[in-house]
């Protein structure tokens, strides 16, 4: 009789590893509706869209990593999510939360690449370049906006609401028509 074959292309240790990963990528959604909450009761209304989309982003991460594990034959399994953090004491605070915040997720990410390349699994380490990349996006302009909230300093959080207003409406304007 000929052996079962085995079709999971993923093996326990990143099985584990994306599974505990699914979790930050909803802790981090949940943390940054948090966030956005706060700066919609502070009526910074902009910076409140920005953690908004922030947490969708966030979502759509998780959802992700939990399709890769069941294409891959892996088992899904959301452990017990830290509740976010409410209170903030200035808009500084909580940027700075969600900068340390990505950091940390980006030692996640490059831990979870690293038992990708160990067992030369070229499938996640396919799937898990497009988080490389993204993480480097996300703390580059968590980082960009952190410096800009401490320039603007707390009287000058209205400059901030501007420059996150003029940001987002360039991500979603029309790319320019190529030279002839
Ligand atoms: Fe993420
Ligand atoms: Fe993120």
């Amino acid at each position: 009789m000929s052996q079962p074959i085995n079709a999971a292309l993923i093996s326990p240790a990143l099985d584990d590893a994306i599974n505990a990963q699914v979790g930050r990528e909803f802790e981090a959604s949940l943390q940054y509706v948090s966030i956005a909450a706060w700066f919609e009761s502070e009526s910074l209304t902009e910076l409140a869209a920005f953690f908004y989309r922030q947490a969708d982003e966030e979502r759509l991460h998780a959802m992700k990593f939990v399709h890769y594990i069941t294409e891959t034959g892996g088992r899904l399994r959301i452990g017990a999510l830290a509740a976010p953090r409410a209170d903030f004491a200035s808009a500084e605070e909580a940027v700075t939360a969600a900068l340390s915040w990505e950091i940390d997720v980006t030692r996640h990410i490059n831990a979870i690449m690293d038992i990708a390349l160990q067992e030369r699994d070229h499938i996640a380490g396919q799937f898990l370049q497009w988080f490389v990349a993204e993480q480097r996006e996300e703390v580059s302009s968590m980082s960009t906006l952190r410096d800009v909230i401490r320039r603007a300093g707390p009287q000058g959080l209205l400059l901030v609401e501007d420059y996150v207003a003029r940001r987002a409406s360039a991500a979603t304007a029309p790319a320019p028509e190529p030279a002839a």
